[in-house]
């Protein structure tokens, strides 16, 4: 069992593999504290970490300085209004107005295994992988049960939390936040990571100084964005990738969220993270109850890379689910770069064939299919095939690329309406707006509202028919545009904070629908790029866009930052064509091939007019792919040199978990003058074993080629690029 409770000491102490997490009940008031969170320990009673024995004291010995207590208690989850001035994680409003919260400890049960999270996305194990904690608090002034849920993944170093609240009062109350953790850290000599960006150059790591006041993180996007992922790192300041303390947060949510570090005035760190507070307010009536997304925390006692390869392992067990979880997917070609709306079915056809004979598996047809779509301003809504464009209809087009041996895949924006639509004519009052006030275009779309039962059935349905009518077996969902104009026709001023929530649970609801219903259907999720990669999308499908910036050297950051915490089985990585569409930069097709190679694998650009000599190529990256994409989607993979930071070359290795192999990537950015060759140094392999370079034939163990190095001596000219495949001897 990973989580035990002292009776004698009201103490809860959760274990994973290397890690505790340790709870106490303290005072006659039985508030909730938090006591310790890091590596294992034996101990159970280690209270003194709260210091009860100092100033202000617990309010039984010390009543007069009662909010000094709350002020400096590491409460386990913070609630607003009692004196606790810090950020906290529960706010509400009560039938009169008042807006205090106050928790003491009720109950609580321990189970093995792992409940689901109702209409959430969360992690999942079987009674022998997990252990899960519920701790019943209680106000009784508000009526108000919150549940704080824990997890143990028993093998792993992780403890994930959720937080369910019930109103069992007569009265309705409003939830103005209800974040997913809170934690305190002793100290403040901390640093922490985000994965910060924009659209084309998502999830570039930014690593700043923990320091006294609140550091932010956050989207009020309605996704969880390009900007800022849903993700933040708290390390010892000391810290590498190979050293030192790590604790990552990551949510499963893919919504507005919001993940805060506050250096404190006692030289505390509070750390919290959950649904973002703004716009957002839930009405709880007497018996409903609200739950909030999973937050998953993992501890890496060594490096950030420990942390990450946890966060893999948990990803790809645990969280990404469906046929195609831990199987090589289809080597695609999409035909968005290749054509952008200016495609027909001959021309389709063309690629098709070409790729067919180069061993591509399947066709992946991009926006422009539907409606009368030829350009990004119409049709979103209107899922109906235009004959114009696919002459002979979607079945025709599908059974022809089948009989060149081709997989189909398709396109769909399910969350958009078009002004320029029929469904828009037909029903302007679908969209999110506020009655009375022109909704402002993002590429000129509106979002639906999907808080309507009626729009999520109706467009689910369009769908549905699309991929019954022919043998369609990729999705790729997209969603263009952020949520502006917050309104619903439908929902009244006392729900209004709930339209953004209730509009995930929407895309959730859709999503599973689809899932169950078409089980064999590969589904890839985008957000213009990568402005939803999250583990709630990932709960859905296995592979999520990563960028619309497809040049590997703008990869290796985007890349480097996403593999950070999602698995590269789930990073959708192409080959396309050069110069760049985003940048404008010509980097040699094999470099681009290498990049592509760390994520799902496929191709982007015009089979067709490529270069002979770049076509000749495709033949030999799919047999690399071929033979290396089960070490990459199931390997541990190890950060070697970032390019992010040196602005000169990249590198990272992918072992198998054996360490029977290894995979390791270089890019060269920028040619060196007069230097000797560059030299690595490995990780992740068998000290005490030999390994043969495939290339070279040479022999050494993985103890020289971890301490002492590999000297890459072929690498010659910008962009340069070179894959180091090591085999056990
Ligand atoms: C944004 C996506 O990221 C692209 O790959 C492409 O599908 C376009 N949308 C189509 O509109």
């Amino acid at each position: 069992m990973g989580i035990k409770f002292f009776e004698d000491d009201k103490i809860f102490k959760l274990d994973a593999k290397n890690t505790s997490y340790i709870i106490s009940i303290v005072d006659e008031e039985k508030f909730i504290g938090h006591v310790y969170y890091g590596k294992k320990i034996i101990d159970e009673n280690v209270n003194y970490l709260l210091r009860l024995e100092e100033p202000p004291y617990v309010p039984s010995k010390n009543n007069r300085d009662r909010v000094s207590f709350y002020d400096s208690f590491p409460m386990e989850y913070s609630t607003h209004g009692i004196g606790d001035f810090r950020e906290t994680a529960l706010a509400i409003k009560d039938f009169n107005g008042n807006t205090t919260c106050k928790l003491r400890y009720c109950s609580h049960k321990i189970y093995e295994g792992k409940k689901e999270l109702k209409d959430l996305p969360a992690t999942f194990g079987k009674n022998n992988e997990c252990t899960s904690l519920e701790i019943t608090c209680l106000d009784e002034d508000a009526n108000l049960e919150v549940i704080l849920i824990y997890t143990v993944f028993e093998s792993l170093d992780v403890i994930t939390r959720s937080v369910r609240v019930e109103n069992i009062g007569k009265e309705e109350v409003y939830l103005t936040k209800v974040l997913s953790m809170c934690i305190d850290f002793d100290g403040l000599n901390y640093d922490m990571i985000s994965l910060h960006g924009s659209w084309a150059r998502e999830r570039h790591i930014l690593r700043k100084k923990v320091t006294y006041g609140t550091q932010t993180v956050s989207s009020v996007r309605g996704e969880s964005s390009h900007q800022d992922n849903p993700f933040i790192v708290l390390l010892d300041s000391s810290a590498t990738q190979d050293f030192g303390e790590v604790y990552g947060f990551n949510l499963v949510y893919s919504g507005n969220f919001l993940a805060q570090v506050e250096g404190c005035q006692f030289d505390t760190t509070r750390v919290l993270m959950g649904i973002n507070p703004s716009d957002f307010e839930w009405k709880l009536e007497p018996n409903e109850e609200f739950v909030a997304p999973e937050v998953v925390m993992v501890y890496s006692d060594e490096g950030i890379g420990k942390m990450t390869r946890t966060f893999h392992d948990l990803y790809r067990n645990h969280l990404i689910r469906g046929k195609f979880k831990d199987k090589k997917r289809p080597i695609l070609i999409n035909n968005w770069e290749a054509t952008y709306f200016d495609f027909d079915t001959d021309k389709l056809l063309l690629i098709a064939r070409e790729a067919a004979n180069v061993g591509i598996e399947m066709l992946v047809m991009d926006d422009g299919w539907f409606g009368h779509r030829n350009a990004d301003n119409s049709s979103l809504g209107d899922w109906i095939i235009n004959e114009n464009k696919i002459k002979g209809g979607l079945k025709y087009l599908v059974d022809e690329v089948n009989k060149l041996g081709l997989e189909f895949g398709i396109w769909f924006e399910p969350e958009m309406i078009s002004p320029d639509s029929d469904l828009y004519r037909e029903h302007p009052d679908w969209c999110i707006h506020i009655d009375g006030r022109t909704p402002a275009l993002c590429r000129e779309q509106y979002v639906l509202d999907l808080t309507r039962k009626e729009v999520v059935d109706y467009i689910y349905e369009s769908i549905k028919k699309v991929l019954s009518s022919a043998n369609i077996t990729y999705v790729k969902w997209d969603m263009n545009r952020q949520i502006t104009d917050l309104g619903s026709s439908v929902i009244g001023k006392e729900q209004h904070g709930e339209i953004l929530h209730r509009y995930v649970l929407a895309v959730y609801d859709m999503m599973n629908r689809l899932t169950t219903d078409f089980p064999n259907i590969l589904l890839e999720n985008c957000s213009g790029g990568g402005a939803r990669f999250d583990p709630g999308m990932l709960y859905y499908s296995p592979q999520i866009w990563c960028s619309d910036d497809t040049d590997a050297i703008e990869r290796l950051k985007i890349q480097e930052g996403t593999a950070m915490v999602y698995p590269l089985s789930a990073m959708g990585a192409h080959v396309s064509d050069c110069p760049n569409h985003t940048v404008g930069r010509t980097t040699p097709f094999e470099t681009r091939g290498y990049v592509a190679l760390s994520g799902t694998f496929g191709y982007e650009l015009d089979i067709t007019k490529i270069s002979e000599e770049d076509r000749n190529m495709i033949p030999k990256q799919v047999a690399m792919y071929h033979k290396y994409n089960d070490l990459v989607r199931e390997g541990d993979y190890y950060r070697i040199d970032n390019f992010s930071e040196n602005n000169n070359f990249d590198s990272w290795a992918v072992v198998s978990k054996n360490k029977d192999e290894a995979l390791i990537t270089c890019i060269q950015v920028l040619g060196r003058p007069n230097y000797h060759s560059r030299r690595i140094k490995l990780k992740g392999l068998d000290e005490n074993s030999m390994y043969r370079n495939e290339e070279t034939n040479e022999i050494y163990s993985g103890g020289v080629l971890m301490n002492g190095g590999i000297n890459l001596t072929d690498l010659y000219g910008d962009y340069a690029g070179k894959l180091i495949h090591l085999i056990k001897c």
